[in-house]
């Protein structure tokens, strides 16, 4: 059975994602700061679907650790998702480096640091595939997000660069920009329901996307239209946008 990492499983994202594989016979390794939290995923997912999932402790904010994790996994997987994310409070990252330096460490230091020692187990088997969950927030910073903008930007930065070193390797890096969608992270927020995704629609875009070996990925076709504007925004106006 191919075998799919979840990094970040507790996620709503995650969850979707482990359900569209777990559909498709795929077996299953469930990471995040309190697998127990999982339990109840990992029982549900038993009694759906005729495939195994296994738990594993992973904290994004302890990189020094992420090498071992990998080490430590009894069976390495064939596919590793990274889903993890902090979006943070950009008013208190602004005066307290806790929490900016958090939202840099969650979102891109951490990412990195895991995804470096899968890298390397993949390059050394000549396969594999990786995904990386971004943001369309990393293509251009905002007055309103740009610590949790700017993490993004460079994990999108190493993303390509992965795939770039990789695809010589015969590993596949896909990197996913969800736009807005439904979940905890976004809890209350007045989403436009035409450029918000749910959960499901990004698991099944993440599905299809990986099988294909997609390159880059936006899951509601709009944002790579919305961003292509903001991103050509002449710099002397957009400094002066309230975005
Ligand atoms: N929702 C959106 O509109 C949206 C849009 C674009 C991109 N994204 C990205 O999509 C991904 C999934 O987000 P979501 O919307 O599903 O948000 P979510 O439900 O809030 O999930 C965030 C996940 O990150 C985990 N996490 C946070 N800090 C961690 C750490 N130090 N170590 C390990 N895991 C940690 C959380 O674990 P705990 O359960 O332990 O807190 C949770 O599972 C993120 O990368 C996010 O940046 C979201």
């Amino acid at each position: 059975m191919p075998t799919v990492l979840i990094l970040g499983a507790s996620s709503d994202m995650a969850v979707a994602i482990a359900r569209k594989f777990a559909a498709a016979g795929y077996d299953l390794q469930l990471a995040a700061r309190n697998p127990a939290k999982l339990a109840a995923l990992q029982s549900d997912l038993s009694i759906r679907y005729p495939v195994k999932s296994t738990l594993h402790e992973f904290d994004a904010e302890q990189p020094l650790t992420h090498a071992a994790f990998f080490s430590s996994l009894p069976v390495k997987p064939d596919i590793s998702i990274c889903v993890f994310g902090y979006l943070g409070d950009q008013q208190q990252a602004q005066s307290d480096w806790k929490e900016a330096g958090r939202i840099i460490m969650v979102n891109y230091t951490g990412a990195v640091s895991i995804l470096n020692s899968i890298a390397e187990y993949y390059v050394s088997q000549g396969k594999g595939t990786i995904v990386g969950i971004s943001s369309v927030a990393g293509e251009r910073g905002r007055m309103s997000n740009y610590f949790y903008g700017s993490a993004k930007a460079g994990f999108t930065a190493y993303l390509s660069g992965l795939r770039n070193r990789l695809y010589h390797h015969g590993v596949h890096v896909l990197t996913v920009q969800p736009g807005f969608v439904y979940t905890r992270m976004t809890e209350g927020m007045p989403l436009p329901k035409p450029l918000t995704a749910t959960p499901e629609l990004v698991a099944a875009a993440v599905y299809n996307a990986t099988l294909r070996k997609k390159n880059t990925i936006f899951v509601k076709g709009m944002w790579r239209w919305i961003m292509l504007i903001i991103r050509n925004i002449p710099e002397f106006q957009f400094k002066k946008m309230k975005l």
